[in-house]
């Protein structure tokens, strides 16, 4: 019922192009958002898809309970988790010409999942992308399915957000100018096609986590965990890596009265400068030029 009388408000205060006065916020609508453009990329993103939809096998899940810290187990078979998660395949194509549009050369993607987003960003592009999933079967999965399509420009790491967050943020200081990160068994690792599990230590923290603290990241894309603390406490402690030109994407900001919440206090943060609200995602800049403005978008 939320999500009806959301969308229906959407509706209302949405618009296109027409009206939107920001020459930044206008070429991005009309050259990137409405760009009917087939591009070769797309194919790619079909087959990966169809390749998942194919996938039969049946893995363990660890479901990050909704409000609760205690995970729940649960056997999913690949195909159908497809089906009903994950990023449709019209955001997808949207993800893919949002990295080619900005120029994206860095980008950090919270929530694997089975990969769909990830190589909606990988795909054709030049981008080197870090994704972060907590599920370590569901995570194998997307490694996998990344080794067989060749897109090579993935890290995935096997991590809580909020352990990989929270290490970063404590080690900002101590931790120098390396590019490595630390695979289970000890060796370091540069572009790891397989997935890198952050190992934890006795108090819980993640022991290496060099590679947040070194990349200032052009495009993040939020897709975990959809609740209103965990969406600031994201957005707070991922702020240090962000430059002007860099775009936070938010999913489901409507999904929930909180998420909402979320939403409009990340507006109100100083450091935003536009926002545009898809429905779906999200966009968030911070160009120091730019007059803070808030959009309201069909896509
Ligand atoms: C909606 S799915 C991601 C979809 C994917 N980004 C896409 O575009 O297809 C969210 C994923 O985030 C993971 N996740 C949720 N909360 C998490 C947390 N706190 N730490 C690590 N992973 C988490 C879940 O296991 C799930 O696979």
């Amino acid at each position: 019922m939320h999500l009806i009388t959301a969308y229906i408000t959407f509706l209302l205060r949405s618009t296109n192009q027409h009206g939107v006065h920001s020459p930044f916020v206008y070429n991005l609508v009309t050259r990137c958002f409405y760009d009917k453009k087939k591009y070769p990329a797309y194919e790619i993103l079909k087959q990966y898809r169809k390749s998942l939809l194919k996938d039969k096998r049946t893995i363990l899940i660890k479901d990050f309970g909704a409000g609760s810290r205690v995970f729940k187990s649960d056997k999913r078979e690949v195909s159908k988790m497809a089906k009903s998660a994950g990023i449709s395949p019209k955001r997808a194509r949207l993800l893919n010409r949002l990295v080619n549009y900005l120029e994206v050369d860095r980008a950090l993607e919270l929530g694997t999942s089975l990969g769909l987003g990830t190589a909606a960003m990988a795909a054709g592009n030049k981008v080197k992308i870090t994704t972060i999933e907590g599920c370590p079967e569901t995570a194998a999965v997307a490694g996998e399915k990344f080794r067989g399509f060749g897109l090579n420009n993935i890290q995935l790491k096997v991590a809580r957000f909020e352990l990989f967050l929270k290490e970063s943020a404590n080690s900002k200081a101590q931790i120098p100018n390396s590019s490595f990160t630390q695979t289970e068994n000890g060796q370091p690792t540069t572009e790891n096609p397989q997935p890198t599990l952050l190992r934890s230590s006795s108090h819980g923290q993640a022991t290496n986590n060099s590679e947040l603290l070194t990349h200032n990241f052009d495009l993040l894309y939020i897709d975990g965990n959809h609740q209103k603390e965990a969406t600031l406490t994201y957005f707070e402690k991922l702020l240090p890596t962000i430059h002007n030109n860099s775009v936070m994407i938010f999913d489901d900001i409507h999904w929930s009265k909180g998420m909402e919440e979320a939403w409009e206090e990340i507006k109100a943060h100083p450091e935003v400068r536009v926002t545009i609200d898809t429905f779906q995602w999200g966009l968030v800049f911070f160009r120091r030029e730019q007059e803070k403005e808030h959009f309201v978008i069909r896509v």
